[in-house]
């Protein structure tokens, strides 16, 4: 095999779902930096246009579509009004966290919609058509929390390690027609999320190497995963966490 170089996902669409802010602005930017034609999803409709600007002015092609993935039907209607992607990367997702005894019913239901029934509806819209088609890639984006018990972290945790299940069953079920299904497993990363920079600050203390990381240092990974530069890699969870689970 000869070596690859960047821009190696030119022809190919993505759709990166929460792409307005965080993690998902970052992977939309390096996938299109990488050549590809990426659909910036979310519900904020001036981040979005922010990030397709972004995008465009860099030389690459973007377009936003807005759903709210909380909701089932609007999901679905994401998926109808995107058609056919080479790369879906299941990045939107909230993290509440909370003591058990006191954690909001309503909360626990609206993360578990956004984390894990919207990437579950929108695999179940989007994959067979890669599976047909004899190629795609998938990328969840999970977090430490779904591998590692942490106080106040039981229903975000338990969304993510639902979605680590997701994508081992997903591998099973589409890798034998040539679609690759992995997940990452962020560490504590800066990103405008509502838990705050100082409890991010004081996660990456709890690193092996002491500090949380930057949105790009995660969007690099999730490039790689979803390029044929992983072209033997699914089924696989990828800790990118400074360590911290792995020691
Ligand atoms: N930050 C961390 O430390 C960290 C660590 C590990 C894993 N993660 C995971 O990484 C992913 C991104 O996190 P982030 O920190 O980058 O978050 P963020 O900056 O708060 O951005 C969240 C994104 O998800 C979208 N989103 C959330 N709920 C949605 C819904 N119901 N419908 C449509 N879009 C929705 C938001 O869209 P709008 O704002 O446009 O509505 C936004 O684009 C999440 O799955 C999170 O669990 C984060």
């Amino acid at each position: 095999m000869s070596i690859t170089h960047n821009h190696d996902l030119t022809g190919q669409r993505a759709l990166v779902t929460g792409a307005t802010s965080g993690i998902g602005r970052a992977i939309a930017l390096q996938l299109a930096a990488e050549g590809a034609e990426v659909v910036v999803h979310g519900r904020d409709a001036a981040r979005g246009a922010e990030t397709v600007e972004v995008i465009t002015a860099a030389g690459g092609k973007a377009e936003f579509a807005a759903a709210d993935l909380g909701n089932a039907d609007d999901t679905r209607r994401l998926a109808e009004e995107v058609g056919d992607v080479d790369i879906l990367v299941n990045n939107a997702g909230i993290s509440v966290w909370g003591s058990t005894g006191e954690f909001d019913a309503g909360a626990y239901d609206a993360m578990f919609a956004s984390n894990v029934r919207a990437p579950f509806l929108l695999v179940g819209a989007l994959a067979p058509a890669m599976a047909a088609r004899g190629k795609g890639s998938i990328l969840n984006v999970s977090s430490m929390a779904g591998d590692i018990g942490m106080a106040g972290g039981a229903a975000y945790g338990a969304t993510k390690a639902a979605l680590e299940a997701l994508t081992r069953s997903w591998a099973a079920e589409f890798s034998p027609s040539g679609v690759r299904v992995n997940a990452i497993a962020p560490g504590p990363v800066y990103t405008p999320t509502p838990s705050g920079r100082d409890f991010i600050t004081s996660l990456g203390e709890t690193t092996q190497m002491n500090r949380a990381s930057e949105p790009e240092e995660i969007a690099d990974v999730a490039a790689f995963l979803v390029s044929p530069r992983a072209s033997y890699v699914t089924g696989a969870t990828i800790a990118a966490d400074g360590g911290r689970t792995a020691i």
